[in-house]
């Protein structure tokens, strides 16, 4: 028997039925980040592997054991992008930040190899922006406000989860009392937050153990160990949160699974959902360049799941709504004829598609067709609609027919369709 293929385990197909809803979702997206100043970057979607571990961190989930990598034929050890944050590092240290201030997004695939489930692909599509070049809390208020217009277009309203985490010498201190604390209680961990525990320690704050929740009700607070200037950084921003009336959690164990974030992390959450709730994550990553190039330039920015967005939305594209027409021909000479009709419809507007029977004896068999595939309307073309320069438009809806002459049949369809 033949080999039926399928995917590959935790990749999905986006197949007709749903790809528009997905572009015009992906369209919003980019159109506010635009509008909020944001320029496209394109990266590849291979890189070297070390660029990743050296930003994602070695001891984190995605390094560990989630990535796809591979020797190449020189041996050189390749990964397919986790993230976007470290490509966009990378980007913009190779090409010459050519101003001080950077402002990039991008919209594409991610490959993770986690155990799939619902809300978790092994390739995922994320649309992400980063915003590079300013360490005052108003870039975080600035991303955070570009996430919060996002949702508002789209009429959803996820909760916002933020903390602080402070910066890398306050973490270290503070990972440091944490793990003092921890040990006491080695003994009720499995065996993944063992491992947490000697590799990244941090990673344990967000256990979804109920145990382990318990014994951390009681631990060190992060918050408590962060420096001054971490603390009025974070102050100030969730005072212009206030201000702003965006609505926020601050959560003392949302630490993130990358190391490469300090001062503010933050996360968008369908509180209804238990599993693979995060639709939105970020921070800021004030380190990562001089990890990459020895200059220190600040930066925040945010990734959104497309995938999560798209279930939590229930996205369907209301604004977008297309007119099709269907060309019916009933004898194969008119073809040419029937694809002048088809191209001074589509040179009408945007909105309208046209595509055409190729079945030219039946009309009642291609008005079933154009029925299941939903057209709008038919233009029905016979020998004699084609000596007469006309042609049948059949409206579907109401089953109005008339017979209309070429030269006015775009303002009838102006006047009457558009
Ligand atoms: P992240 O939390 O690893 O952060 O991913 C961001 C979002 O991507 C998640 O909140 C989730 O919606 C989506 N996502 C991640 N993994 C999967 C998966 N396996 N299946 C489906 N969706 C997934 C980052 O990637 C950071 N680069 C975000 C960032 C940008 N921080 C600063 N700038």
């Amino acid at each position: 028997m033949m080999k039926k293929f399928q995917t590959v385990r935790g990749m999905k197909d986006i197949m007709q039925s749903e790809s528009k809803a997905y572009r015009a979702l992906e369209n919003k997206l980019i159109s506010a980040a635009n509008q909020y100043g944001f320029n496209e970057i394109k990266t590849p979607i291979l890189e070297e592997t070390s660029l990743f571990i050296k930003s994602i961190g070695d001891g984190t989930d995605i390094v560990e054991k989630e990535m796809y990598s591979f020797l190449d034929s020189k041996k050189n050890s390749i990964s397919m992008r986790p993230e976007g944050t470290a490509s966009c590092a990378r980007a913009l240290i190779q090409n010459g930040l050519n101003d001080s201030i950077n402002k990039v997004w991008y919209s594409g695939p991610f490959f993770r190899h986690e155990r799939p489930q619902k809300g978790r692909y092994r390739q995922f599509h994320q649309f992400g922006a980063e915003f590079i070049g300013v360490e005052n809390y108003e870039a975080d208020f600035e991303i955070i406000s570009l996430v919060d217009y996002i949702w508002k277009s789209l009429n959803i309203n996820p909760t916002l989860i933020i903390n602080s985490i402070g910066d890398h010498t306050d973490r270290k201190n503070y990972v440091k009392v944490l793990v003092d604390y921890l040990k006491k209680y080695e003994t009720s961990f499995n065996d993944n937050e063992k491992n947490k525990l000697k590799l990244n320690p941090l990673r344990i704050l967000d256990s979804k153990n109920e145990k382990t929740k318990d014994i951390l009700s009681s631990a060190p607070k992060i918050n408590d160990y962060i420096s001054k200037e971490s603390k009025i950084h974070f102050e100030n921003l969730l005072s212009i949160l206030d201000a702003k009336n965006i609505k926020y959690k601050k959560d003392d164990n949302l630490v993130r699974g990358l190391d490469y974030y300090n001062r503010t992390v933050f996360e968008y959450i369908d509180t209804k959902s238990n599993t693979q709730n995060t639709i939105c994550a970020g921070g800021r990553y004030d380190f990562l360049f001089e990890n990459l190039c020895d200059k220190k330039i600040p930066a925040l920015g945010f990734a959104i799941g497309i995938e999560r967005l798209m279930e939590y939305s229930g996205y369907i594209d209301k604004e977008n709504k297309l007119v099709n027409f269907y060309i019916i021909i009933l004898d194969e000479d008119n073809y040419l004829y029937s694809q002048n009709i088809a191209n001074l419809i589509r040179n009408i507007s945007k909105k309208f598609i046209v595509s055409n029977s190729y079945n030219y004896n039946n009309i009642k068999s291609q008005l079933k067709k154009a029925d299941k595939l939903s057209a709008d309307y038919c233009v029905i073309i016979g020998a004699e609609e084609s000596k007469n320069s006309e042609c049948q438009l059949k409206s579907m809806n109401s089953g109005l027919q008339e017979n209309i002459n070429i030269n006015a049949l775009e303002s009838y369809i102006k006047d009457n369709i558009l």
